[in-house]
Formats: structure tokens, C-alpha cells, sequence
């Protein structure tokens, strides 16, 4: 196993290697533009380190890690139009920097060569199994897409609704990260679905952490525009609970219309609430969770080890 940082050092070369025609800069430049902005590389690192503890090298599972970070920022690229994002990874959004048909187009292009990425070099019985898989988890995050815009419309939203809704849009991807690696890998169908399970558990823990972050972080840290969910109505697992605990307050402080102010009130209530710690020791459970389902796996002490603290830390991130 190699240390988190020399994966994503792997990984940041592999993504300047990438190959990106040079004509037609409308539509390929903000495809480098939004790879080359930095990004945790949380999936492409999970690809890359569970085929590495299942005894595969990092140079056959690259392009194959590669091909999902690529898929996860064409989604960036549309879902910052969808929510009205102006800021990512401390920088202008490709709707704002440029225009929303050129996030439409060079989101779809980037779609495209995510999944041609994806299996460059892998042998067809691997290149089936990683595109069978790729193409259920693509679904699954555009129901999980869907369903976060109709909660917007919504006040009903329950706890459990909105955590479906998570696993669709987010934590299937990390699920499918890891089980990629144990595809390159050419591992047990038990493992693939071990490590698949790691993979969603996280990515709850994962979603609920980036949820508090929206209203809590640093936006200097965090990169993105603080209480951008509260000023689209998104129905967060923070939000769900203060309105159906204090009905009348949140319905107030929802109608506000001065942005700023909006933010503050429901803020206030959240804090009240003592959301923040209940949201945590539920991220906690989930990230505990991750950390149980490597218990079937029979890893050696160093891959248990590196798993563990990955699931720590991304339920501790504060970007
Ligand atoms: C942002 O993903 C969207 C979510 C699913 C929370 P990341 O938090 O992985 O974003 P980057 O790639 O590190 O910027
Ligand atoms: C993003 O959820 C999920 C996908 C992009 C599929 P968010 O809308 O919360 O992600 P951020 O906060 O914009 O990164
Ligand atoms: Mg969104
Ligand atoms: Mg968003
Ligand atoms: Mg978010």
C-alpha cells in the first residue's frame, strides 16, 4: 500500500497525461479547467488503493480511476448549473466563468470520455463487469440528482427519503469506486460486494459531512458558496430535522428574502437545535459502518489500516 498522498500524486499526473485535443477550446478548455482545479481525488484514490490491496498495481488501475473522477466532474459541471453554484474549489464555475451551454456540452463531452477512459486497458471480460457497473451506478446518480431538485418543491421530505436520495446521488459512487479496484483486480464476487459496501457507507457519512460543510465551514477552506443549500430550499438531513422540530420558526426564517439574512435564521435554529453534534455522531455511525464491512475482507493490518483512516477522515473533513 502506498500513502494517501502518493496515490494522489499518481493520480494528479495521470489527469495532466490525459490525452485533450487541442482545437475547439469552447469546448475542451473547461474540461482542463475543471480537472486541473484540485479536488480531494477521493474516488480515483479508492480505485487505485483496493485493487492495490488486492495485489494489483497502480499503473492497471489508473485509467480505470481516472475514467471516475472524470464522470464525477462532468456531474460537478451540471449540478453547479442545476443549484446555482457560482463558486468550486475556490474558483468561478464553468456556467459563471463561461456560460450554461458551455457547462451543458462540456459536461456531456466529459461524460463521454470518462467512460472511454475508464476501461482503456483492460481485458474484455474487466471491461464489461467495470461498464455494467459504471452504467447502473450513471442511472443511479441521475435518480438521486432528480430526486434533490423535486425536494426543493417539497416540505414533507422524511429522514429516510432524504437518505436514499444520498446513497443515489453520491454514495453509489464511491460504492462503485472501490468495487471498480476489485474488478481490475479480478477479485471474488463476495469482496467486490465487501468492498462495495465500504465504499457506500462512506459515502453517507461522506454527503452528511459535505451537507454540514454547506452551512457550517470555512468558506475560505471549503470552496464553495456557505448556505447555498439553505438559500435553495434543499431538503438536508439538517433541515428536515429543524423543520419538523420547530415547524413555525423554520417556515419563518425559510420566507426571509434578504440571502444573508436567510442564512443566519435558519443558522440560528440549527445551532439550537444542537444539529451540528447530532449531525455528527449520525456521520460518526456511517463512517462506523465503512469501518465494519472490512472485517469480511481478510486485508493484511497495513490495507485495514489505510481504509480505516480514510473513513475517519472523510467523516472529519472540513473541505
Ligand atoms: C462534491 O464531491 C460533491 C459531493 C458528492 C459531496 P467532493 O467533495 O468529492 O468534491 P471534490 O472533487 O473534492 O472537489
Ligand atoms: C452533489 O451533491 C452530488 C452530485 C454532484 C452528483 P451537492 O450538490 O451537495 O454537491 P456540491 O455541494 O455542489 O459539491
Ligand atoms: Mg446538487
Ligand atoms: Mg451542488
Ligand atoms: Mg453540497
Amino acid at each position: 500500500m502506498l500513502k494517501p498522498k502518493e496515490y494522489l500524486e499518481i493520480i494528479e499526473s495521470g489527469l495532466q497525461t490525459l490525452p485533450m485535443p487541442s482545437h475547439l477550446e469552447g469546448l475542451y478548455e473547461p474540461i482542463r479547467y475543471t480537472l486541473a482545479g484540485g479536488g480531494k481525488r477521493i474516488r480515483p484514490t479508492l480505485t487505485l488503493a483496493v485493487a492495490d490491496a488486492l495485489g494489483c498495481p497502480t499503473d492497471r488501475s489508473l485509467n480505470t480511476g481516472l475514467g471516475l473522477e472524470m464522470f464525477h466532474n462532468f456531474t460537478l459541471m451540471h449540478d453547479d448549473v442545476m443549484d446555482r453554484a457560482d463558486v468550486r474549489r475556490g474558483r468561478p464555475t464553468v456556467h459563471k466563468k463561461w456560460d450554461e451551454t458551455t457547462a451543458i456540452l462540456s459536461g456531456d463531452a466529459m461524460l463521454v470520455m470518462a467512460g472511454i477512459t475508464l476501461i482503456r486497458g483492460l481485458n474484455n471480460d474487466a471491461a464489461r463487469e467495470a461498464l455494467d457497473l459504471y452504467n447502473r451506478t450513471a442511472m443511479e446518480i441521475f435518480e438521486g440528482q432528480q430526486l434533490d431538485m423535486n425536494f426543493e418543491q417539497r416540505n414533507d421530505v422524511t429522514v429516510d427519503e432524504y437518505i436514499e436520495m444520498i446513497r443515489l446521488k453520491t454514495s453509489v459512487l464511491l460504492g462503485c469506486a472501490c468495487e471498480m479496484g476489485a474488478i481490475v483486480a479480478d477479485t471474488t464476487k463476495e469482496q467486490r460486494q465487501a468492498f462495495y459496501r465500504y465504499g457506500e457507507r462512506l459515502g453517507l457519512a461522506f454527503q452528511l459531512q459535505d451537507d454540514y460543510l454547506d452551512t457550517f465551514g470555512d468558506p475560505a477552506v471549503f470552496g464553495k458558496q456557505i448556505g447555498g443549500d439553505i438559500l435553495n430550499d434543499k431538503k438536508t438531513w439538517l433541515l428536515i430535522n429543524a423543520m419538523a422540530e420547530r415547524p413555525e420558526e423554520v417556515k419563518k426564517a425559510m420566507a426571509i428574502t434578504d440571502p444573508q439574512e436567510k442564512i443566519e435564521a435558519v443558522k440560528a435554529i440549527y445551532r439550537q437545535l444542537q444539529l451540528p453534534e447530532r449531525a455528527a455522531t449520525l456521520i460518526e455511525q456511517y463512517s462506523k459502518e465503512a469501518i465494519e464491512a472490512l472485517e469480511e475482507l481478510g486485508l493484511s493490518p497495513e490495507a485495514k489500516e489505510f481504509f480505516t483512516d480514510l473513513a475517519l477522515k472523510a467523516s472529519k473533513r472540513n473541505h
